[in-house]
């Protein structure tokens, strides 16, 4: 049986949040080179598992130096649950595999998924045993710090008796979307309920500052989980590791970035080829923000075609 390698990680643990359509295997990889001690896939549909698996075993398919790597899967059938279980487990192989329950997009809300099974325990309890019972991978949860009347810690009532590993909590509530204040004492309350399971928190994070902080005020927390602040910084897990353990962190110059932006377009190129370098775009246009003249640079790199391109300008 594999290790629950959630409990060998050195605490802080440093995790890349999963995001659709930014946390691709290249990302994870650059994020992980620089500081990340754990990052997740962008979500996938159990159901496309289920019925016509190809296109999501593409999407979630990974590089061993990705490793500790877990896959984020999103539904609200346990049927599919558990086939996607197994189906990730024996052909893409992971580290880990995560349940998402905080997502309030309309596409995965609205079909009952995500941030919509926080109110139905029983369905969640369901779901949850379906993915632990048809792997031997360690489980981990995602989830916000509410949704109506349900707060995260009723959730984790409800489900604190199941074997998974891991919960990484997004501090603000469905209603706070993606830019309220988020609220990290909610973690350290889960991780009182729950203390032989890891708790990440997850929200708002943007700084080495900002991470001193929360750890600090909340010592219980296992870890964080970073999501936009690591568009264009995925250097950012080096500075908190950094500023934890020094007081102190690095600055990136130009010169520092545009060697991880270079490495950042060449493993794209290299996954995706043309679509990689459409796809690189949006990452140069963050790493090089607020830089003097960042905007004319930008204007050069959204237009670019090509890897060498991409060097040329950066020169
Ligand atoms: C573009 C984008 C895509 C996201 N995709 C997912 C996803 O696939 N699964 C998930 O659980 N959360 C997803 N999230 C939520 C993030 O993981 C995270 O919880 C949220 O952005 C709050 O963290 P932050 O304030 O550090 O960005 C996404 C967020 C963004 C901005």
């Amino acid at each position: 049986m594999p290790k629950n390698f959630w409990k060998q990680l050195e605490r802080p643990i440093l995790s890349l949040a999963p995001m659709a359509g930014i946390t691709d295997s290249a990302f994870r990889r650059i994020c992980r080179e620089n500081g990340c001690d754990v990052a997740y896939s962008e979500m996938a549909s159990v159901s496309a598992l289920f019925f016509k698996p190809a296109r999501t075993l593409e999407l979630v398919k990974f590089d061993s130096m990705e490793r500790p790597y877990v896959v984020q899967l999103f539904g609200n059938d346990p049927a599919h649950f558990a086939k996607a279980t197994q189906i990730v487990t024996s052909q893409v192989n992971p580290d880990g595999i995560d349940i998402n329950f905080g997502c309030p997009a309309k596409k995965v809300f609205g079909h009952g998924s995500g941030c919509a099974l926080m109110p139905q325990p029983e369905l969640a309890r369901e779901i949850i045993a379906a993915v632990c019972d048809n792997t031997d991978l360690p489980v981990s949860i995602k989830i916000r710090a509410g949704i109506r009347v349900t707060t995260a810690i009723h959730f984790i009532e409800s489900i604190k008796d199941l074997p998974f590993a891991a919960v990484m909590v997004h501090g603000r509530t469905y209603e706070g979307g993606f830019s309220s204040a988020p609220d990290f004492a909610i973690a350290e309350e889960i991780k009182k309920i729950i203390p032989d399971k890891i708790v990440l928190a997850n929200g708002g994070i943007h700084t080495p500052e900002d991470a001193k902080n929360i750890l600090e005020q909340y010592p219980l927390i296992d870890g964080l989980g970073i999501a936009r602040g690591a568009w264009g910084k995925p250097y950012l897990f080096a500075q908190i590791k950094e500023i934890m353990t020094t007081g102190k962190y690095t600055e990136y110059d130009f010169t520092r970035i545009r060697k991880i932006a270079i490495r950042h377009a060449e493993l794209l190129w290299k996954n995706k080829a043309t679509i990689g370098i459409f796809e690189i775009r949006k990452h140069l246009a963050w790493y090089f923000k607020g830089f003097p003249k960042a905007s004319e640079l930008r204007q050069k790199l959204v237009q670019t075609g090509s890897v060498e391109e991409i060097k040329n300008i950066l020169k």
